[in-house]
Protein backbone atom coordinates (compact mmCIF):
# COMPACT_ATOMS: atom_id res chain seq x y z
CA UNK A 1 0.00 0.00 0.00
CA UNK A 2 1.12 3.04 -0.77
CA UNK A 3 0.39 6.62 0.77
CA UNK A 4 1.03 10.59 -0.04
CA UNK A 5 0.36 13.40 1.75
CA UNK A 6 -1.75 16.32 -0.68
CA UNK A 7 -2.52 19.53 0.48
CA UNK A 8 -6.15 20.59 1.38
CA UNK A 9 -6.82 22.45 -1.71
CA UNK A 10 -6.23 19.63 -4.08
CA UNK A 11 -9.53 19.36 -6.21
CA UNK A 12 -11.04 16.08 -6.02
CA UNK A 13 -10.85 15.48 -9.73
CA UNK A 14 -6.99 15.19 -8.92
CA UNK A 15 -7.38 12.70 -6.65
CA UNK A 16 -9.54 10.51 -9.21
CA UNK A 17 -8.17 6.37 -9.12
CA UNK A 18 -7.62 6.47 -5.54
CA UNK A 19 -8.45 3.83 -2.94
CA UNK A 20 -9.37 6.18 -0.28
CA UNK A 21 -8.64 9.51 1.32
CA UNK A 22 -7.71 10.41 5.04
CA UNK A 23 -8.33 14.13 5.69
CA UNK A 24 -6.12 14.99 9.08
CA UNK A 25 -6.05 17.14 11.72
CA UNK A 26 -5.29 20.91 12.41
CA UNK A 27 -5.63 24.01 14.43
CA UNK A 28 -8.04 25.74 12.76
CA UNK A 29 -11.62 26.23 13.47
CA UNK A 30 -14.27 25.57 10.83
CA UNK A 31 -15.60 28.60 11.35
CA UNK A 32 -11.84 30.90 10.96
CA UNK A 33 -12.03 32.92 7.85
CA UNK A 34 -9.37 31.24 5.54
CA UNK A 35 -9.07 28.26 7.48
CA UNK A 36 -8.44 24.96 5.38
CA UNK A 37 -11.15 22.95 3.81
CA UNK A 38 -11.42 20.36 1.50
CA UNK A 39 -13.27 19.86 -2.16
CA UNK A 40 -16.51 18.56 -1.12
CA UNK A 41 -16.57 16.59 -4.12
CA UNK A 42 -14.47 14.75 -2.78
CA UNK A 43 -17.25 13.88 -0.27
CA UNK A 44 -19.50 12.95 -3.05
CA UNK A 45 -17.08 11.13 -5.13
CA UNK A 46 -17.99 7.17 -3.58
CA UNK A 47 -14.27 7.04 -2.36
CA UNK A 48 -13.82 5.76 1.33
CA UNK A 49 -12.84 9.02 3.24
CA UNK A 50 -11.65 8.73 7.03
CA UNK A 51 -11.92 12.25 8.53
CA UNK A 52 -9.70 12.22 12.16
CA UNK A 53 -10.05 15.42 14.20
CA UNK A 54 -10.67 18.90 12.39
CA UNK A 55 -10.84 16.36 9.62
CA UNK A 56 -14.49 15.14 11.18
CA UNK A 57 -15.55 18.55 11.96
CA UNK A 58 -14.87 19.66 8.64
CA UNK A 59 -16.89 16.57 7.36
CA UNK A 60 -20.07 17.13 9.36
CA UNK A 61 -19.45 21.07 8.79
CA UNK A 62 -19.39 20.94 4.63
CA UNK A 63 -22.24 17.98 4.80
CA UNK A 64 -24.68 20.21 7.26
CA UNK A 65 -24.22 18.83 10.69
CA UNK A 66 -23.32 21.25 13.38
CA UNK A 67 -19.45 22.13 14.97
CA UNK A 68 -19.12 23.98 18.24
CA UNK A 69 -16.61 25.79 20.52
CA UNK A 70 -15.93 22.87 23.31
CA UNK A 71 -16.68 24.91 26.79
CA UNK A 72 -12.65 23.49 27.36
CA UNK A 73 -10.76 22.26 25.49
CA UNK A 74 -9.40 18.11 25.48
CA UNK A 75 -6.14 17.82 25.48
CA UNK A 76 -4.52 14.44 26.38
CA UNK A 77 -5.68 10.79 27.24
CA UNK A 78 -9.81 10.06 26.91
CA UNK A 79 -11.58 7.00 27.44
CA UNK A 80 -13.83 5.47 24.66
CA UNK A 81 -16.78 3.88 24.52
CA UNK A 82 -17.72 2.75 21.71
CA UNK A 83 -21.37 1.43 20.35
CA UNK A 84 -22.35 -2.07 20.30
CA UNK A 85 -23.23 -1.28 16.31
CA UNK A 86 -20.06 0.72 15.37
CA UNK A 87 -19.55 -1.50 12.46
CA UNK A 88 -16.33 -2.07 10.58
CA UNK A 89 -14.13 1.11 11.48
CA UNK A 90 -14.43 -0.42 14.92
CA UNK A 91 -14.24 -4.00 13.71
CA UNK A 92 -11.68 -6.27 16.27
CA UNK A 93 -11.53 -3.45 19.14
CA UNK A 94 -12.88 -4.08 22.91
CA UNK A 95 -16.23 -1.48 23.45
CA UNK A 96 -13.66 0.49 25.78
CA UNK A 97 -10.28 1.98 24.80
CA UNK A 98 -8.05 4.68 25.93
CA UNK A 99 -7.30 7.67 22.78
CA UNK A 100 -5.97 10.48 22.88
CA UNK A 101 -7.52 13.79 21.72
CA UNK A 102 -6.44 17.15 21.26
CA UNK A 103 -8.79 19.72 20.01
CA UNK A 104 -11.43 22.23 21.18
CA UNK A 105 -14.26 22.42 18.80
CA UNK A 106 -17.04 19.54 18.63
CA UNK A 107 -19.28 17.93 16.25
CA UNK A 108 -22.52 18.41 18.60
CA UNK A 109 -25.00 17.07 15.28
CA UNK A 110 -23.70 14.83 12.70
CA UNK A 111 -24.62 15.20 9.26
CA UNK A 112 -27.81 13.59 8.52
CA UNK A 113 -27.65 10.05 7.76
CA UNK A 114 -24.71 9.65 9.66
CA UNK A 115 -24.07 7.60 13.35
CA UNK A 116 -22.75 8.23 16.43
CA UNK A 117 -20.29 5.25 16.61
CA UNK A 118 -18.69 6.42 19.96
CA UNK A 119 -18.05 9.22 22.87
CA UNK A 120 -16.29 9.93 25.60
CA UNK A 121 -17.08 11.49 28.63
CA UNK A 122 -16.60 15.17 26.94
CA UNK A 123 -16.85 14.93 23.22
CA UNK A 124 -20.72 13.30 22.54
CA UNK A 125 -19.78 12.34 18.96
CA UNK A 126 -16.09 10.91 19.31
CA UNK A 127 -17.10 8.90 16.32
CA UNK A 128 -19.59 8.56 13.61
CA UNK A 129 -19.75 7.52 10.06
CA UNK A 130 -22.23 7.14 7.04
CA UNK A 131 -21.22 3.20 5.91
CA UNK A 132 -23.77 3.50 3.29
CA UNK A 133 -21.86 6.36 1.86
CA UNK A 134 -17.92 4.86 3.43
CA UNK A 135 -17.32 8.33 5.07
CA UNK A 136 -15.81 7.80 8.49
CA UNK A 137 -14.67 10.23 11.10
CA UNK A 138 -12.89 10.31 14.39
CA UNK A 139 -12.36 13.20 16.88
CA UNK A 140 -9.30 11.37 18.79
CA UNK A 141 -6.22 10.53 17.25
CA UNK A 142 -5.85 7.18 15.79
CA UNK A 143 -2.49 8.07 14.29
CA UNK A 144 -0.81 8.60 17.50
CA UNK A 145 0.90 5.82 20.11
CA UNK A 146 -1.59 7.19 22.69
CA UNK A 147 -4.44 5.52 21.55
CA UNK A 148 -3.55 1.52 21.21
CA UNK A 149 -6.15 0.66 18.96
CA UNK A 150 -5.13 3.46 16.46
CA UNK A 151 -3.95 1.19 14.27
CA UNK A 152 -6.71 -1.26 14.17
CA UNK A 153 -9.18 1.40 13.23
CA UNK A 154 -6.47 2.62 10.26
CA UNK A 155 -6.37 -1.02 9.22
CA UNK A 156 -9.88 -1.43 9.34
CA UNK A 157 -10.22 1.74 6.77
CA UNK A 158 -7.31 0.61 4.65
CA UNK A 159 -7.31 -2.93 4.08
CA UNK A 160 -11.41 -3.39 4.78
CA UNK A 161 -13.17 -0.45 3.92
CA UNK A 162 -10.70 0.74 1.13
CA UNK A 163 -9.65 -2.63 0.14
CA UNK A 164 -5.83 -1.98 0.07
CA UNK A 165 -3.24 -4.34 0.21
CA UNK A 166 -0.26 -4.59 2.32
CA UNK A 167 2.12 -4.63 0.11
CA UNK A 168 4.31 -1.86 0.64
CA UNK A 169 8.30 -2.65 1.57
CA UNK A 170 10.79 0.73 1.92
CA UNK A 171 13.75 -1.88 1.59
CA UNK A 172 11.99 -2.66 -1.94
CA UNK A 173 12.22 0.98 -2.81
CA UNK A 174 15.70 1.13 -2.83
CA UNK A 175 16.13 0.28 -6.37
CA UNK A 176 13.60 2.99 -7.31
CA UNK A 177 15.28 5.37 -4.81
CA UNK A 178 18.95 4.83 -6.47
CA UNK A 179 17.60 4.92 -9.68
CA UNK A 180 16.11 8.29 -8.82
CA UNK A 181 19.25 9.90 -7.63
CA UNK A 182 20.50 9.06 -10.99
CA UNK A 183 18.35 10.85 -12.87
CA UNK A 184 18.12 13.82 -11.06
CA UNK A 185 21.97 14.08 -10.76
CA UNK A 186 22.48 12.97 -14.46
CA UNK A 187 26.42 13.53 -15.06
CA UNK A 188 26.63 16.23 -11.67
CA UNK A 189 28.54 14.70 -8.76
CA UNK A 190 26.22 14.80 -5.28
CA UNK A 191 27.94 16.93 -2.19
CA UNK A 192 26.64 16.38 1.42
CA UNK A 193 26.96 18.13 4.42
CA UNK A 194 26.55 14.82 6.48
CA UNK A 195 25.19 14.94 10.62
CA UNK A 196 26.30 11.76 11.35
CA UNK A 197 22.79 11.03 12.40
CA UNK A 198 20.87 8.11 10.57
CA UNK A 199 18.78 9.89 7.69
CA UNK A 200 22.20 11.93 6.42
CA UNK A 201 24.42 8.82 7.00
CA UNK A 202 21.44 6.56 5.25
CA UNK A 203 20.92 9.54 2.27
CA UNK A 204 24.60 9.46 2.00
CA UNK A 205 25.09 5.72 1.61
CA UNK A 206 21.99 5.59 -1.16
CA UNK A 207 24.17 8.06 -3.04
CA UNK A 208 27.43 6.17 -2.86
CA UNK A 209 25.67 3.38 -4.48
CA UNK A 210 24.10 4.97 -7.10
CA UNK A 211 26.81 7.01 -8.09
CA UNK A 212 30.70 6.31 -6.99
CA UNK A 213 32.21 7.07 -4.22
CA UNK A 214 34.55 9.62 -6.17
CA UNK A 215 31.54 11.78 -7.20
CA UNK A 216 29.73 11.32 -3.56
CA UNK A 217 31.64 14.36 -0.84
CA UNK A 218 30.68 14.54 2.31
CA UNK A 219 31.54 17.42 4.79
CA UNK A 220 30.60 17.07 8.49
CA UNK A 221 30.35 20.69 10.12
CA UNK A 222 31.48 20.76 13.39
CA UNK A 223 29.47 23.33 14.68
CA UNK A 224 30.31 23.02 18.69
CA UNK A 225 27.30 22.29 19.53
CA UNK A 226 27.93 18.18 19.15
CA UNK A 227 27.72 15.72 21.70
CA UNK A 228 30.96 14.50 23.52
CA UNK A 229 33.03 12.33 21.01
CA UNK A 230 30.49 13.17 18.41
CA UNK A 231 32.85 13.66 15.13
CA UNK A 232 35.19 10.56 16.36
CA UNK A 233 31.99 8.69 15.79
CA UNK A 234 31.04 10.19 12.53
CA UNK A 235 34.72 9.85 11.27
CA UNK A 236 34.85 6.18 12.11
CA UNK A 237 31.20 4.97 10.45
CA UNK A 238 31.86 6.96 6.89
CA UNK A 239 35.37 5.37 7.02
CA UNK A 240 33.51 2.41 7.43
CA UNK A 241 30.97 2.50 4.79
CA UNK A 242 34.30 3.59 1.88
CA UNK A 243 33.45 7.47 1.45
CA UNK A 244 36.42 8.39 -0.35
CA UNK A 245 35.77 12.27 0.21
CA UNK A 246 34.82 13.17 3.77
CA UNK A 247 35.85 15.72 5.61
CA UNK A 248 35.25 17.46 8.86
CA UNK A 249 35.17 21.28 9.23
CA UNK A 250 35.57 23.05 12.33
CA UNK A 251 33.33 26.17 12.49
CA UNK A 252 32.65 26.34 16.13
CA UNK A 253 33.78 29.90 16.62
CA UNK A 254 31.55 31.14 13.82
CA UNK A 255 28.67 29.18 15.35
CA UNK A 256 29.21 30.22 19.13
CA UNK A 257 29.79 33.78 17.91
CA UNK A 258 26.86 33.94 15.61
CA UNK A 259 24.80 32.61 19.00
CA UNK A 260 26.11 35.04 21.40
CA UNK A 261 23.43 36.76 23.54
CA UNK A 262 20.56 34.97 21.62
CA UNK A 263 17.77 33.84 23.84
CA UNK A 264 14.23 33.33 22.12
CA UNK A 265 14.12 29.39 20.38
CA UNK A 266 13.36 30.26 17.09
CA UNK A 267 15.89 33.28 16.95
CA UNK A 268 18.90 30.57 17.84
CA UNK A 269 16.81 28.19 15.49
CA UNK A 270 16.95 30.88 12.93
CA UNK A 271 20.53 32.26 13.44
CA UNK A 272 21.82 28.33 13.15
CA UNK A 273 20.15 28.04 10.01
CA UNK A 274 21.50 30.79 8.77
CA UNK A 275 24.89 29.72 9.83
CA UNK A 276 25.01 26.81 8.37
CA UNK A 277 23.76 28.24 4.91
CA UNK A 278 26.51 30.93 5.72
CA UNK A 279 29.34 28.11 6.06
CA UNK A 280 27.88 25.53 3.35
CA UNK A 281 27.65 28.78 1.02
CA UNK A 282 31.49 29.45 1.68
CA UNK A 283 32.66 26.10 1.53
CA UNK A 284 30.85 26.02 -2.14
CA UNK A 285 32.68 28.69 -3.25
CA UNK A 286 36.07 27.33 -1.90
CA UNK A 287 35.29 23.90 -3.06
CA UNK A 288 34.16 25.09 -6.54
CA UNK A 289 30.60 23.57 -6.17
CA UNK A 290 28.93 26.04 -7.72
CA UNK A 291 30.24 25.30 -11.13
CA UNK A 292 27.56 23.20 -12.50
CA UNK A 293 28.86 19.97 -11.99
CA UNK A 294 27.28 18.92 -8.56
CA UNK A 295 24.11 19.40 -6.88
CA UNK A 296 23.47 19.28 -2.89
CA UNK A 297 22.17 15.89 -1.59
CA UNK A 298 20.56 15.90 1.98
CA UNK A 299 18.60 13.43 4.79
CA UNK A 300 15.84 15.12 4.84
CA UNK A 301 12.97 12.84 5.54
CA UNK A 302 8.93 13.04 5.30
CA UNK A 303 7.85 14.48 8.89
CA UNK A 304 10.45 17.48 8.36
CA UNK A 305 8.50 18.30 5.55
CA UNK A 306 5.37 18.23 7.20
CA UNK A 307 6.19 19.95 10.69
CA UNK A 308 8.06 22.61 9.36
CA UNK A 309 5.06 23.87 7.45
CA UNK A 310 6.59 22.55 4.54
CA UNK A 311 2.56 21.56 3.49
CA UNK A 312 0.61 24.55 2.68
CA UNK A 313 -2.07 24.83 5.82
CA UNK A 314 0.13 23.20 8.95
CA UNK A 315 1.02 25.92 11.23
CA UNK A 316 4.62 26.69 12.05
CA UNK A 317 6.05 24.61 15.09
CA UNK A 318 9.47 24.56 15.39
CA UNK A 319 11.52 25.09 12.25
CA UNK A 320 13.95 22.95 10.92
CA UNK A 321 17.38 24.11 9.48
CA UNK A 322 17.14 22.27 6.43
CA UNK A 323 13.83 24.25 5.46
CA UNK A 324 15.99 28.10 5.66
CA UNK A 325 15.86 30.11 2.83
CA UNK A 326 19.46 29.66 1.97
CA UNK A 327 18.38 25.89 1.11
CA UNK A 328 15.29 26.74 -0.11
CA UNK A 329 17.06 28.81 -3.39
CA UNK A 330 18.68 25.44 -4.27
CA UNK A 331 15.70 23.66 -4.16
CA UNK A 332 14.28 26.16 -6.13
CA UNK A 333 16.54 25.80 -8.86
CA UNK A 334 16.09 22.08 -8.83
CA UNK A 335 19.94 21.25 -7.34
CA UNK A 336 18.82 18.94 -4.57
CA UNK A 337 18.51 15.60 -4.35
CA UNK A 338 16.68 14.27 -1.19
CA UNK A 339 16.37 10.10 -1.32
CA UNK A 340 14.22 9.79 1.94
CA UNK A 341 12.17 12.89 1.66
CA UNK A 342 9.16 10.40 1.06
CA UNK A 343 10.00 8.24 4.19
CA UNK A 344 8.72 7.79 7.60
CA UNK A 345 11.46 7.15 10.06
CA UNK A 346 11.13 3.80 10.45
CA UNK A 347 11.23 2.98 6.84
CA UNK A 348 14.51 4.79 6.76
CA UNK A 349 16.02 2.51 9.36
CA UNK A 350 14.63 -0.52 7.30
CA UNK A 351 16.25 0.81 4.24
CA UNK A 352 19.50 1.16 5.88
CA UNK A 353 19.44 -2.63 7.84
CA UNK A 354 18.83 -3.49 4.04
CA UNK A 355 22.18 -2.00 2.79
CA UNK A 356 23.57 -3.20 5.70
CA UNK A 357 24.47 -0.38 7.37
CA UNK A 358 25.70 -1.16 11.61
CA UNK A 359 23.19 -1.34 14.16
CA UNK A 360 25.19 1.15 16.51
CA UNK A 361 24.18 3.38 13.45
CA UNK A 362 20.95 2.31 12.92
CA UNK A 363 19.57 2.32 16.85
CA UNK A 364 21.02 5.77 17.19
CA UNK A 365 18.55 8.00 19.10
CA UNK A 366 17.59 10.76 16.70
CA UNK A 367 19.33 14.19 17.29
CA UNK A 368 18.15 17.50 16.29
CA UNK A 369 20.51 19.71 13.75
CA UNK A 370 20.74 22.87 15.86
CA UNK A 371 21.75 19.88 18.33
CA UNK A 372 22.79 20.79 22.30
CA UNK A 373 21.92 24.09 21.18
CA UNK A 374 18.08 24.15 21.69
CA UNK A 375 18.59 22.11 24.74
CA UNK A 376 21.13 24.59 26.52
CA UNK A 377 18.75 27.04 27.46
CA UNK A 378 19.66 30.67 28.20
CA UNK A 379 18.40 33.80 29.25
CA UNK A 380 19.19 37.61 28.87
CA UNK A 381 17.70 38.95 32.73
CA UNK A 382 14.90 40.95 30.25
CA UNK A 383 12.70 38.57 27.67
CA UNK A 384 13.80 35.59 28.63
CA UNK A 385 13.04 35.48 31.90
CA UNK A 386 9.66 35.52 33.51
CA UNK A 387 9.69 38.17 36.36
CA UNK A 388 12.30 40.60 38.09
CA UNK A 389 14.87 38.82 40.08
CA UNK A 390 14.44 35.25 38.42
CA UNK A 391 12.52 33.66 41.32
CA UNK A 392 10.58 30.60 41.17
CA UNK A 393 6.39 31.84 42.65
CA UNK A 394 4.97 29.35 44.66
CA UNK A 395 1.50 27.87 43.33
CA UNK A 396 -0.73 25.46 45.15
CA UNK A 397 0.64 22.38 43.30
CA UNK A 398 4.96 23.25 43.39
CA UNK A 399 6.83 25.93 42.24
CA UNK A 400 6.20 27.59 38.59
CA UNK A 401 9.95 28.04 37.60
CA UNK A 402 10.88 31.49 36.05
CA UNK A 403 12.06 29.64 32.82
CA UNK A 404 10.32 29.06 29.28
CA UNK A 405 10.16 26.30 27.33
CA UNK A 406 8.30 25.70 23.70
CA UNK A 407 5.24 23.77 23.67
CA UNK A 408 2.37 22.19 21.25
CA UNK A 409 -1.56 22.40 21.68
CA UNK A 410 -3.73 21.85 19.68
CA UNK A 411 -1.35 21.79 16.61
CA UNK A 412 -0.21 25.33 17.56
CA UNK A 413 3.46 26.59 19.13
CA UNK A 414 3.10 27.61 22.86
CA UNK A 415 6.00 29.29 25.22
CA UNK A 416 5.60 29.26 29.14
CA UNK A 417 6.70 28.76 32.25
CA UNK A 418 7.96 24.98 33.71
CA UNK A 419 5.80 23.76 36.71
CA UNK A 420 8.27 22.20 39.36
CA UNK A 421 6.52 18.95 41.60
CA UNK A 422 8.23 18.00 45.10
CA UNK A 423 7.35 14.63 43.85
CA UNK A 424 6.71 12.08 40.88
CA UNK A 425 2.91 12.07 40.95
CA UNK A 426 1.64 8.68 40.94
CA UNK A 427 0.41 8.41 37.53
CA UNK A 428 0.73 10.63 33.82
CA UNK A 429 -3.02 11.61 34.28
CA UNK A 430 -2.01 13.40 37.27
CA UNK A 431 0.72 14.99 35.67
CA UNK A 432 -1.07 15.90 33.08
CA UNK A 433 -3.47 17.61 35.00
CA UNK A 434 -1.38 19.81 36.46
CA UNK A 435 -0.92 21.49 33.31
CA UNK A 436 -4.64 21.47 32.61
CA UNK A 437 -5.42 23.54 36.13
CA UNK A 438 -2.45 25.84 34.99
CA UNK A 439 -2.54 27.89 32.36
CA UNK A 440 0.50 29.67 32.92
CA UNK A 441 2.65 26.29 32.11
CA UNK A 442 2.86 24.18 29.56
CA UNK A 443 5.45 21.53 30.71
CA UNK A 444 5.24 19.86 34.39
CA UNK A 445 8.98 18.41 35.81
CA UNK A 446 9.52 16.43 39.49
CA UNK A 447 12.50 17.23 41.52
CA UNK A 448 14.89 14.43 41.68
CA UNK A 449 18.08 16.63 43.64
CA UNK A 450 18.65 20.18 44.37
CA UNK A 451 21.47 21.37 46.15
CA UNK A 452 18.91 23.76 47.83
CA UNK A 453 15.73 24.22 48.42
CA UNK A 454 14.12 25.26 44.69
CA UNK A 455 12.72 28.67 46.68
CA UNK A 456 16.03 29.70 47.29
CA UNK A 457 17.19 28.91 43.47
CA UNK A 458 17.39 31.69 41.24
CA UNK A 459 17.30 32.09 37.24
CA UNK A 460 20.05 34.20 35.90
CA UNK A 461 21.42 35.71 33.25
CA UNK A 462 22.82 33.50 31.29
CA UNK A 463 24.72 33.03 27.62
CA UNK A 464 25.54 29.66 24.93
CA UNK A 465 28.86 30.05 26.24
CA UNK A 466 31.69 27.23 25.50
CA UNK A 467 31.52 26.62 29.52
CA UNK A 468 27.93 26.11 29.50
CA UNK A 469 27.93 23.61 26.63
CA UNK A 470 30.86 21.84 27.92
CA UNK A 471 28.66 21.01 31.16
CA UNK A 472 25.90 20.22 29.48
CA UNK A 473 28.29 17.57 27.17
CA UNK A 474 29.34 16.08 30.39
CA UNK A 475 26.00 15.78 31.76
CA UNK A 476 24.35 14.22 28.21
CA UNK A 477 27.48 12.17 28.58
CA UNK A 478 27.05 10.60 31.80
CA UNK A 479 23.38 9.90 30.93
CA UNK A 480 24.04 8.39 27.96
CA UNK A 481 26.54 6.09 28.57
CA UNK A 482 24.82 5.13 32.06
CA UNK A 483 21.48 4.27 30.41
CA UNK A 484 23.44 2.65 27.75
CA UNK A 485 25.01 0.28 29.98
CA UNK A 486 21.93 -0.22 31.53
CA UNK A 487 20.17 -1.09 28.68
CA UNK A 488 17.32 1.96 29.59
CA UNK A 489 18.04 3.01 26.78
CA UNK A 490 16.44 0.72 24.61
CA UNK A 491 13.09 1.48 26.47
CA UNK A 492 12.95 5.19 24.80
CA UNK A 493 12.57 6.79 21.75
CA UNK A 494 14.72 10.03 22.62
CA UNK A 495 16.66 10.86 25.82
CA UNK A 496 16.99 14.91 25.41
CA UNK A 497 19.56 16.20 28.56
CA UNK A 498 18.48 19.47 28.94
CA UNK A 499 20.23 22.43 30.49
CA UNK A 500 18.57 25.67 31.99
CA UNK A 501 19.66 28.47 33.54
CA UNK A 502 18.36 27.99 37.25
CA UNK A 503 20.69 27.30 40.17
CA UNK A 504 22.71 28.74 42.81
CA UNK A 505 25.80 31.01 43.07
CA UNK A 506 28.71 28.64 42.04
CA UNK A 507 25.91 26.11 40.46
CA UNK A 508 24.35 28.49 38.17
CA UNK A 509 22.61 25.44 36.12
CA UNK A 510 19.89 22.75 36.27
CA UNK A 511 20.04 19.25 34.50
CA UNK A 512 16.88 18.07 33.11
CA UNK A 513 16.01 14.59 31.95
CA UNK A 514 13.31 13.83 29.29
CA UNK A 515 13.06 10.48 28.14
CA UNK A 516 10.33 10.11 26.05
CA UNK A 517 8.83 7.42 23.43
CA UNK A 518 7.12 7.91 20.41
CA UNK A 519 6.58 6.56 17.36
CA UNK A 520 7.57 9.55 14.84
CA UNK A 521 8.49 12.83 16.92
CA UNK A 522 4.80 14.07 16.24
CA UNK A 523 3.46 12.85 19.44
CA UNK A 524 5.57 11.64 22.15
CA UNK A 525 4.56 10.34 26.20
CA UNK A 526 6.94 10.28 29.02
CA UNK A 527 8.89 7.34 30.16
CA UNK A 528 9.50 7.12 33.89
CA UNK A 529 12.90 5.57 34.51
CA UNK A 530 14.08 2.71 37.09
CA UNK A 531 14.44 4.40 40.30
CA UNK A 532 18.09 3.02 41.45
CA UNK A 533 19.04 4.39 38.20
CA UNK A 534 17.68 7.52 38.29
CA UNK A 535 19.40 7.67 41.60
CA UNK A 536 23.02 6.84 40.00
CA UNK A 537 22.62 9.15 37.44
CA UNK A 538 21.69 12.13 39.83
CA UNK A 539 24.90 11.19 42.02
CA UNK A 540 27.17 11.69 38.92
CA UNK A 541 25.09 14.45 37.59
CA UNK A 542 25.32 16.08 40.98
CA UNK A 543 29.53 16.20 40.97
CA UNK A 544 29.30 17.52 37.33
CA UNK A 545 30.93 20.94 37.86
CA UNK A 546 27.80 24.25 38.01
CA UNK A 547 25.04 21.72 38.39
CA UNK A 548 22.57 22.62 41.23
CA UNK A 549 19.39 20.59 40.61
CA UNK A 550 18.28 17.62 38.68
CA UNK A 551 14.93 17.57 37.28
CA UNK A 552 12.67 14.86 35.39
CA UNK A 553 10.41 15.91 32.94
CA UNK A 554 6.93 14.90 33.02
CA UNK A 555 5.12 16.06 29.99
CA UNK A 556 3.86 14.08 27.25
CA UNK A 557 3.57 15.70 23.83
CA UNK A 558 1.87 17.53 23.33
CA UNK A 559 1.52 19.67 25.56
CA UNK A 560 4.97 20.10 25.60
CA UNK A 561 7.63 19.36 22.84
CA UNK A 562 10.11 16.75 22.62
CA UNK A 563 12.68 19.40 22.92
CA UNK A 564 12.53 22.38 25.12
CA UNK A 565 13.00 24.58 22.17
P1 LIG B 1 9.88 18.51 19.00
O1 LIG B 1 10.77 19.20 19.99
O2 LIG B 1 9.39 19.42 17.91
O3 LIG B 1 10.79 17.43 18.32
O4 LIG B 1 8.76 17.77 19.67
C1 LIG B 1 10.33 16.42 17.46
C2 LIG B 1 11.54 15.71 16.93
O5 LIG B 1 12.26 16.57 16.05
C3 LIG B 1 13.58 16.80 16.53
N1 LIG B 1 13.85 18.21 16.28
C4 LIG B 1 14.63 18.66 15.30
N2 LIG B 1 15.36 18.01 14.37
N3 LIG B 1 16.10 20.08 13.51
C5 LIG B 1 16.10 18.73 13.49
O6 LIG B 1 16.79 18.15 12.65
C6 LIG B 1 15.39 20.80 14.41
O7 LIG B 1 15.42 22.03 14.41
C7 LIG B 1 14.63 20.05 15.34
N4 LIG B 1 13.82 20.40 16.37
C8 LIG B 1 13.36 19.26 16.92
C9 LIG B 1 13.55 16.43 18.00
O8 LIG B 1 14.83 16.04 18.47
C10 LIG B 1 12.54 15.31 18.02
O9 LIG B 1 13.11 14.10 17.65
Amino acid sequence: MYAEVAPSETRAGDLAGRRGIIVSGGPASVYDAGSPTIDPQLLRAGVPVLGICYGQQLMAHLLGGTVQRGERGEYGFAQLEIASDAGRIFREIAPRQQVWMSHRDLVTRPPEGFHVLARTETCAVAAMADAAKRLYAVQFHPEVAHTPCGTQILSNFLFDVCGCATDWDPAGQIQGVEDRIREVAGARSVFFFVSGGVDSTVAYTLCLRALTPERVHGLYVDTGLMREGETEFVRANFAALGAKAFAVHDASAEFLGALAGAVEPERKRHIIGEEFVRVQQQTLDSEHYLDGHWILGQGTIYPDTIESGGTAKSELIKTHHNRVAGIQRLIEEGRIVEPLANFYKDEVRAIGRELGLSPALLERHPFPGPGLAIRCLCADGGGGLENDGGAPEKSPDGWVLPVRSVGVQGDSRTYRSVLAIEDFPASQEEAASLINRNDRVNRVVAEVWTAAPVAQMRARPAALSRERLARLRRADAIVRSMTHDSGFDHFVWQLPVVLIPFGLDGRPDSIVLRPINSVDGMTASVVRMPKGLLAEIAAQLKAVEGVAGVFYDLTNKPPGTIEWE
